[in-house]
């Protein structure tokens, strides 16, 4: 069993519906452990930074002016197989087309404000989660810098005590 991070984003549309807490529940439901939480608002310029690999899409206007729109909250969650389990807890890209019981299609309206975003690698994990948390935050809640983004092993079983050292047969002197 590996535990993974990824970082989720209730977007604007879901926080000012007022579904952040059902989408943390859900979130919650499905195994995942919400583990760092920011509420903020992104900038254009920010909203433009995080979403950069879109640039020249014909649909980045609109993306980055939706982002910067309203207030959203980040979220590092950790479980096993956290990236895959979170964009399937998701559902598709498109609202309308997202399976029944995913966030997307209960919480989304359509291919753009579809109310959630999740990382799709573990390179933009790291990448996306260092925008919204510094490494200080996340080493004070616990979360070692060098996990995220990587696939870490459980912690190892805690060894009983070990009894006190005494030689199996000592040497009387
Ligand atoms: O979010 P996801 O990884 O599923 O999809 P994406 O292809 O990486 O697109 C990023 C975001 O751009 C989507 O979540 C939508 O909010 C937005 N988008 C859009 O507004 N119109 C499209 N035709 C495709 C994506
Ligand atoms: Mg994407």
């Amino acid at each position: 069993m590996a535990i993974e991070y990824t970082l989720a984003m209730v977007k604007p549309d879901a926080v000012s519906k007022g579904s952040t807490w059902h989408i943390i529940q859900d979130i919650a439901s499905s195994g995942l452990k919400p583990v760092a939480v920011r509420m903020t608002r992104l900038s254009k310029e920010q909203a433009k930074t995080f979403y950069a690999v879109h640039a020249g899409k014909k649909f980045f206007e609109g993306l980055t002016d939706f982002m910067s729109s309203g207030p959203i909250v980040a979220l590092v969650l950790e479980g096993e197989s956290a990236i895959p389990k979170y964009r399937e807890l998701m559902g598709s890209t498109d609202s309308k087309k997202a399976a029944p019981g995913t966030l997307r299609q209960k919480f989304g309206t359509d291919v753009s404000q579809n109310a959630v975003h999740g990382s799709d690698s573990p390179e933009n994990v790291r990448r996306e989660a260092g925008f919204f948390f510094s490494g200080t935050e996340l080493a004070v809640l616990g979360i070692s810098i060098d996990a995220i983004g990587a696939t870490v092993p459980p912690a190892a079983p805690s060894a009983p005590a070990a009894p006190a050292a005494t030689p199996a047969n000592p040497v009387k002197r």
